[in-house]
């Protein structure tokens, strides 16, 4: 298997290094794992002048698998839109054709105290978020920031097509069939036509999936009742902006952003396996991050386009043993536990495998 490895920027760097000992582990245990890093993002601007260089691209695409740590950093704030990190990422995304992206939210029963709600609130949860990836206000044309009525307006196009609904769709039934069969779609199709046209596809998409129970939610109502009663939900599936903001609100009920793995998928389930946060540039470079949830891309990477159940498993066991140690990265640190500086918890995973 060859993994393109890109950490990116801010805590990038660092946390991927945590994920690739846990690679190189595995190789050492006879995985045959081929890995080569490439720089995306501010790195792959200040490399290359462009935040996805052309040999990134090429080094993804022949990849079987891409890890990527995450982009941005204030630096890069100021550049022309097409030059900045960000842009790197969802042309990634784009290119790639990674239009599903599954955000599971669960709770380790030990970090129950680290979350910010009460401990009978989140206990046991268990929830995969099935975010769209490539479509939606992200990508939608018309764009920009001009001159109307002699002032300036900003306008980005929220947009979606049956198809791009349709296939996201699939994906997430077909998760939801694995899970508790209980799929809500969550949009805001009282205001908006692009979601009333995303909930006509899911009732159709509903129809070749008899066993899963649809349901139908506001994203604001969903929001609130994310943090009021998470454990109702089981598959979640929601538009690229709407799954963009409630998964990272559900990575606290985990008690942590750090906590929180994704894995986007093409329709041949090639992906790219990324933690949901972003590049933390408060406590870059001072082996503070949480490594876990780059740890744990690593563990769906071997789940999803792998295929390697008992591999997926071994990792997650192994997280799961370095959290019951009472091994804490600051972000999740509680009274009477470890404290531990990201590579210590990258170790740790190590000898926990
Ligand atoms: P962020 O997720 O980087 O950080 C939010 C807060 O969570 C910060 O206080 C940070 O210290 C903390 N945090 C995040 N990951 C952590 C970890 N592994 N361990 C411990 N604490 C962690 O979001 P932000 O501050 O809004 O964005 C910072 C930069 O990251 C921006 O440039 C943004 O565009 C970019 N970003 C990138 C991605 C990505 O690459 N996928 C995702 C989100 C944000
Ligand atoms: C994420 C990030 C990205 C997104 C940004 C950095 C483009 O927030 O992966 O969740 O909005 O998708
Ligand atoms: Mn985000």
């Amino acid at each position: 298997m060859k993994i393109a490895v890109l950490p990116g920027d801010g805590i990038g760097p660092e946390i991927v290094a945590q994920a690739v000992k846990v690679l190189e582990a595995l190789r050492a245990d006879g995985a045959s794992i081929e890995m080569e890093t490439a720089p995306i993002g501010g790195a792959g601007y200040d490399a290359a002048g462009d935040p996805l260089p052309e040999a990134t691209l090429k080094l993804a695409r022949e990849a079987d698998a891409v890890l990527l740590g995450a982009v941005g950093g204030p630096q890069y704030d100021t550049l022309d839109r097409p030059l900045r990190p960000e842009r790197g990422l969802l042309r990634i995304r784009k290119e790639l054709n990674l239009f599903a992206n599954l955000r599971p939210a669960l709770l380790y029963p030990e970090l129950a105290g680290a979350s910010s709600l009460k401990p009978e609130v989140v206990s046991g949860l268990d929830l995969m978020i099935v975010r769209e990836l490539t479509g939606d206000v992200y990508f939608g044309q018309p764009r920009g920031i001009e001159v109307r009525n002699g002032e300036r307006v900003g306008f980005n196009t929220m947009l979606y097509s049956e198809s791009e609904v349709r296939r996201v769709a699939h994906v997430a039934f077909g998760i939801a069939m694995k899970r508790g069969r209980k799929l809500c779609s969550v949009e805001k199709a009282n205001v908006l036509e692009c979601s009333e046209l995303w909930k006509e596809v899911m009732i159709e998409v509903a129809k070749d999936y008899p066993e899963v129970e649809l349901s139908h939610m506001y994203v604001d109502n969903a929001a609130m009742q994310l943090i009021r009663a998470p454990k109702q939900f089981d598959t979640i599936v929601t538009g690229n902006i709407f799954g963009d903001i409630l998964s990272d609100a559900a990575s606290m009920l985990s008690g942590s952003i750090g906590m929180l793995p994704s894995a986007s998928l093409d329709e041949h389930n090639k992906g790219m396996y990324e933690p949901i946060h972003g590049s933390a540039p408060d406590i870059a470079g001072r082996n503070l991050a949480n490594p876990l949830a780059t740890i744990l891309s690593v563990a769906m990477m071997y789940r999803y386009t792998f295929a390697d159940t008992a591999t997926a498993d071994r990792i997650e066991g192994a997280v799961k043993q370095v959290i019951a140690q009472g091994l804490r990265t600051g972000d999740i640190w509680t009274e009477g536990t470890q404290k531990v500086s990201c590579s210590e918890m990258g170790d740790a995973v190590v000898a926990a495998l």
